[in-house]
């Protein structure tokens, strides 16, 4: 006998002919009988499932991360606790607006969601390849979103949808510039940096709560496609950042990321010029340097793509002792979102497929529901708490200090009194001649065929951040009309 595996059915039984369906006489009809082909064919039927709503194309693979500095003044997440520490990790890189089948080298933000199998629990930071975001307030993402995808009627991508809203939203300058620069379309995600993006908390041995940003700067170095570049990478490849991504690994050129914090002692926040849990703001590196903390290496490509990275699941809900959130709207939207979106997408008991499941004792008392095959009351009469028989209780000293809030209930005008202009203009002030002259042309790229009340306004916009930049998307907008 061969040295191979005997096939079976998925209930375990020898499989004797995998050629041939089982019919009345060498001619046909099937028979009824043949579970085996009418199991195949069933299983087929169900191959896919609900893609992501957002961030649908992805290219993942599992690492460490290695602290390298010791930052426990800050936090007591035992993932920081020592130098030299070490915790396996799970990277999944994608698109924010194409579906499952995208190309990849398409100018868009790049999703940067990071899971931490740390030994009290999995710790996920699911952030971007940028600092901030296009809105400040979660009532607003849906329609962001809405915009970025297909058009009811055409069923196309619409760019009159995108300008008409960020031209109504001026907090999404920011993110608009970054998105239009070369950062908006870099050449695989080995090359850009990530981050968590959002304000979360530090709480320390003596419950001490800091407020916390994280970076993950590429060792790689930065790379970017010009538009142009990029139609021709398209052109010959739509899997670019895959084929990146996995043979880089698999020949043992591991990607590796400095990861950096920038902390800020809690009072602090009442004291910035800005409102420090505003999301489409950076906190100045002048005011708040970068800490270093540890290097974040991607050394191992998935065996099953569609086990380790469709199936994953990463929620800003899931926080380790040490690390917790903050104010920002939009990470508190986040933190009930995402653990909603698997339950969706993937079923109640997400959390027991292998890639989800913590490396570490997991002891509830949710009950039964779709895909409980994991059996976490080994005591079965302490199945509900408070019992009399052993079961897992809660432990005090994992409570954290209170989160300070304030104020009436009211839906506050999030756009009264805030600076949109001044932190794209420093950003702006940074790109050289060449830089922006890509960025005029990509805006005036991406404006092909949107209304001119619509580019006007957003005109508006730009010449508030500089006039320079207004006047340099005119002029790039005028040198396209005129070619076209
Ligand atoms: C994916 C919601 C803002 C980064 C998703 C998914 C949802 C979602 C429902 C799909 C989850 C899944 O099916 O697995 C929201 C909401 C937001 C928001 C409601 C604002 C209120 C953000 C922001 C960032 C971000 C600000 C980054 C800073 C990501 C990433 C993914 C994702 C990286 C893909 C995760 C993966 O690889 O599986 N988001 N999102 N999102 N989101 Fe958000």
């Amino acid at each position: 006998m061969e040295n191979k595996p005997t096939l079976t059915t998925s209930g375990g039984a020898p499989i004797a002919d995998n050629q041939n369906s089982e019919t009345a006489g060498p001619r046909g009809p099937l028979l009824m009988q043949d579970y085996q082909l009418i199991e195949k064919l069933a299983h087929q039927n169900r191959e896919r499932i609900a893609e992501r709503a957002v961030h649908a194309k992805g290219w993942g693979a599992f690492g460490t991360f290695t602290v390298t500095h010791d930052i426990s003044r800050f936090t007591r997440a035992k993932i920081f606790s020592e130098v030299g520490k070490q915790t396996e990790m799970l990277a999944r890189f994608s698109t924010v607006a194409g579906e499952r089948g995208a190309a990849d080298a398409e100018r868009d933000v790049r999703g940067f969601a990071l899971k931490f199998y740390t030994e009290e629990g999995n710790w996920d930071l699911v952030g971007n390849n940028t600092p901030v975001f296009f809105v400040r307030d979660p009532y607003k993402f849906p329609d962001f979103i809405h915009t970025q995808k297909r058009h009811p009627k055409t069923n196309l991508r619409s760019p009159t949808a995108m300008w008409d809203f960020w031209s109504l939203s001026p907090e999404s300058l920011h993110q608009v510039t970054i998105l239009m620069s070369d950062r908006g379309l870099p050449t695989d995600v080995r090359h850009m940096n990530g981050y968590g993006s959002h304000t979360y908390s530090f709480i320390n041995h003596d419950n001490e709560r800091f407020w916390v940003k994280f970076h993950f700067k590429t060792l790689q170095g930065h790379r970017h496609w010009t538009n142009s570049e990029a139609e021709d990478v398209v052109g010959k490849t739509r899997e670019s950042t895959q084929e990146d991504l996995f043979s880089s690994i698999e020949t043992g050129n591991y990607p590796k990321w400095r990861v950096c914090v920038q902390v800020m002692p809690e009072e602090e926040a009442d004291k910035t010029p800005y409102n420090p849990f505003d999301l489409t703001k950076v906190w100045p590196q002048g005011d708040h340097p970068l800490i270093e903390v540890g290097m974040m290496e991607l050394n191992r490509n998935p065996q099953n793509y569609f086990a380790e990275i469709e199936q994953a699941a990463f929620s800003p809900s899931n926080k380790v002792p040490g690390i917790g959130f903050s104010p920002d709207k939009m990470l508190q939207a986040r933190i009930f979102s995402y653990a909603d979106a698997h339950r969706h997408r993937l079923g109640t008991h997400y959390e027991s497929l292998p890639v989800n499941t913590p490396k570490c004792p997991v002891h509830h008392y949710h009950k039964d529901g779709q895909m409980n095959f994991a059996c976490h009351n080994a005591n079965a009469d302490a199945y509900y708490e408070p019992n009399s028989f052993g079961g897992p209780v809660e432990r005090p000293e994992f409570k954290e200090p209170p989160l300070k809030i304030s104020g009436d209930a009211d839906r506050y005008d999030h756009r009264e009194g805030n600076d949109d202009y001044s932190q794209p203009r420093a950003l702006f002030n940074l790109f050289n001649d060449d830089q922006k002259n890509r960025l005029f042309s990509n805006i005036a790229d991406a404006m092909q065929g949107v209304p001119d009340f619509i580019v006007e306004r957003q005109l508006g916009h730009f010449e508030k951040v500089h006039p320079d930049y207004a006047e340099g998307v005119k002029k790039a907008l005028a040198s396209k009309s005129t070619q076209s």
